[in-house]
């Protein structure tokens, strides 16, 4: 399971030079995030890019992924015809286990549900030189922090929380499964370059207090949006303080503030944990160029001049926090809690407490939160709420069996889920959800939006540090304060919780036995990617067919979809989040969210073949059936939301052509003209409002396509005369060879030979 010491010792080499670079290239001192940023840039160039609006390409170091996205990117991937991935990539199976018995039950359940799923995963990733972490193994994000992430690194993940691994140093950025494959397939990956938001931690945690709580903190100050275009920067003496898998727990949630990513300078909690997890050369690598793993001097002491924003927190001050209900940046300190429930009918009865996760689930955070377990047992005190554990990793587990605390939380009747996302990503078969009863509960995750733990939309979640969760499981009771409160004991005696202590690292050492980890095959020869032509969960693809190098004529209006129209609108996630890796039945969910303008209606669209209204995707169907080109009409920010390239496939797949619209959300463009999709916009907004239901499209100047210029269509209305309107587009002569040849991979493709 080696990491790349190679790879991290090149990027090392070469980042002194690069940096010295940007820095008289910006004529200024540097923040770490734009050394990191420059260090990585794909092309050569002198250009100081502007911060917010320049869009620029960058070679990232690592690609992981975890089983749900990575199905469709690697089959993706199989098209671009290489025989092994580009850069350093791992696979981590840790989103299709349901926590529900525990983590035996529920990890022999999942290898029977989800088994051709992990077959396909285990034989794409051997055959492609990729790391596959068997389920069970653990939490993409914990098992990356433990074992890949790397000072001053660039890493893209197909997962929001990728962001973890700012915890030790790296840029690492949650991204759509398309980013994924471009990386995996040598192609430079493009990102706006981010604002700078500078966060200044003074002081010491102390006390309840924990790392979970200063981000609890910034969520509150900055909102779920405030984030949005930027990287955070932690920087200070209490930044220093903190231990390294306390700083990726800040860096986890900077997701749910919208931000690009989080980072941390390099320090000395780094480089323990670098030595803790076996990873002793990176350490001594990182120690010989620890001045281009920090910013510049200079931007701390005068951060105002060098971020875009600056925040500054004293930890000696800050009070635990738990946030919620719905929304992860509803904070209030915990001295408030009672007050704030009441006024707002929150439900204060803890029915229960859940800790772990990627967000949480640290050696540290679990030793602490059994500490107030053992604090509870020893005074006479039993959990009032029901109380479960998930750990990161199973080298987490395995340590923390090893050293008495699984025992610990037994005492108060906790139960150990298996090593992976489970009750936060939905994966919880919560007895009574089904009621959907007005209840509360608390955990130390990073999501709380309704719904997302047990599919209840009346359980208000509450998030909190580990060792606050265990407390309040403990009291049973959300306006419990363990800094001022009295529980009562089974002899009736009134005993406070001492605060809460642990040790960052074990002190004997991690442990495991069988981390899970399959290595990539050496000789690749006979294996064979497992796909049964049966499968209902997945699909080979097929590449999709060049352009012809004709005008588009005689193109039927699909759908003209009124306002907002998402990803989500065009590819449906819930129950549909099964087929992600089986192309044509996810295809059945195709824009069944958006609104037909013509009749405000969702998935009734009128077929001009019949003159009847059905369902979008069977309409669409019948069009391909009978070779009959069609068009989809948008509005503004057509395709915002995740960068899910299924809602760019699907229409692909389906066979339409066009996708017309006021303005699009840039990724989804982007994500269209990767599938070979024309994605254009009106030249003049106020057409949308001439196209008619039974429009006809002729596109008749598509075979001069040409970068910057514009396409003329030619509308045929069944009540009148042609009327021709423009069209905008952004490719360029780049996008334009995808487009000729079917999709980018299939480009690539052809120059692989
Ligand atoms: Fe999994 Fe929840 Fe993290 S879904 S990756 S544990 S945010």
């Amino acid at each position: 399971m080696a990491f790349d010491i190679e790879m991290i010792k090149k990027v090392y080499a070469q980042m002194g030079a690069k940096v010295d670079k940007a820095r008289s290239v910006l004529n200024k001192p540097l923040t770490l995030t734009e050394k990191i940023l420059y260090a990585h840039l794909a092309e050569d160039t002198n250009e100081a890019f502007t911060r917010g609006e320049s869009y620029v390409n960058f070679n990232p170091d690592r690609v992981a992924m975890q089983d749900a996205t990575a199905q469709m990117a690697l089959l993706q991937f199989m098209q671009a015809g290489k025989d092994k991935v580009a850069v350093p990539t791992t696979v981590h199976a840790d989103h299709l286990i349901q926590a529900k018995v525990d983590a035996a039950k529920d990890l022999a359940t999942a290898k029977t549900t989800n088994k051709e799923v992990y077959d396909f995963l285990s034989s794409v990733t051997s055959k492609y030189g990729i790391g596959f972490w068997k389920p069970g193994a653990g939490i993409i994000h914990q098992v990356v922090l433990e074992n890949y992430a790397f000072p001053g690194g660039m890493m893209i993940g197909t997962d929001s929380h990728t962001v973890n691994a700012g915890g030790l140093g790296m840029i690492a950025i949650g991204v759509g499964g398309a980013d994924a494959v471009d990386v995996m397939a040598g192609m430079p990956w493009e990102l706006k370059f981010p604002k700078l938001i500078g966060v200044k931690l003074s002081g010491k945690l102390n006390g309840w207090t924990a790392p979970k709580d200063i981000i609890l903190k910034v969520a509150g100050i900055l909102s779920v949006k405030g984030g949005t275009g930027c990287i955070v920067e932690y920087f200070g003496e209490g930044a220093k303080s903190l231990s390294c898998t306390g700083k990726g727990t800040i860096c986890n949630m900077g997701a749910e503030i919208g931000a690009t990513t989080s980072t941390f300078g390099y320090d000395f909690s780094m480089e323990r944990y670098l030595r803790a997890t076996n990873r002793h050369d990176v350490a001594d690598a990182a120690n010989e160029v620890k001045s281009l793993l920090t910013a510049d001097h200079e931007v701390y002491e005068e951060p105002e001049k060098y971020f875009d924003q600056v925040i500054e927190i004293d930890l000696n001050k800050l009070e635990p926090h738990l946030n919620g209900p719905f929304t992860p940046d509803k904070a209030t300190p915990i001295s408030k809690m009672r007050a704030e429930a009441s006024k707002n009918g929150w439900p204060t009865k803890v029915e229960v407490g859940l800790i772990g996760s990627c967000t949480n689930s640290s050696y540290e955070d679990i030793s602490r939160a059994a500490s107030v377990a053992e604090d509870a047992v020893k005074k006479g005190l039993k959990a009032k709420a029901e109380f479960s554990i998930t750990p990161g990793s199973e080298q987490v587990r395995y340590t923390i069996d090893r050293d008495g605390m699984v025992d610990i939380f037994k005492k108060i009747d906790g139960v150990v889920f298996a090593n992976a996302c489970g009750p936060c990503i939905g994966m919880w078969a919560r007895m009574g959800a089904e009621k959907q009863e007005k209840n509360t509960i608390v955990h130390s995750f990073n999501r709380n939006f309704a719904k997302r733990a047990d599919g209840n939309p009346n359980t208000y979640a509450f998030v909190g540090s580990p060792e606050l969760v265990t407390a309040l499981a403990i009291a049973g009771d959300l306006g419990f304060n363990p800094l001022k409160d009295k529980l009562t004991n089974h002899k009736g005696e009134q005993v406070f919780l001492a605060a809460p202590h642990g040790n960052e690292l074990p002190p004997k050492g991690f442990d495991v036995e069988d981390p899970g980890y399959q290595a990539p095959a050496q000789d690749t020869t006979n294996i064979k990617v497992a796909v049964s032509s049966e499968s209902d969960r997945l699909q080979l693809l097929e590449p999709f067919a060049p352009w012809d190098g004709e005008n588009i004529i005689g193109a039927k209006l699909l759908i003209k979809a009124e306002g907002k129209c998402t990803t989500d609108h065009i590819s449906m996630a819930g129950p549909w989040l099964k087929y992600r890796g089986h192309l044509d039945n996810i295809s059945n969910n195709m824009l069944i969210g958006a609104v037909n303008k013509f009749n405000g209606e969702t998935n009734k669209v009128k077929s001009q073949l019949t003159g009847l209204y059905g369902e979008v995707p069977a309409t669409q169907r019948a069009y391909k059936k009978e070779g009959i080109p069609t068009v989809v009409v948008g509005d503004h920010n057509y395709g915002e939301g995740s960068s899910r390239e299924h809602a760019a496939m699907e229409p692909r797949h389906l066979g339409v052509k066009v996708v017309l619209v006021k303005s699009f959300a840039r990724i989804h463009e982007t994500n269209l003209k990767k599938q070979g999709m024309l994605g254009i916009t009106f030249a003049n907004e106020a057409d949308y409002d001439k196209i008619q239901e039974d429009d006809t499209f002729n596109f008749i100047d598509l075979k001069d396509f040409a970068p910057g210029k514009q396409l003329t269509i030619e509308l045929i209305h069944t009540n009148g005369s042609p009327e021709l309107i423009k069209a905008n587009h952004s490719y360029n002569q780049q996008q334009i060879e995808w487009f000729k040849n079917g999709s980018a991979l299939n480009l690539i493709k052809k120059q692989n030979g």
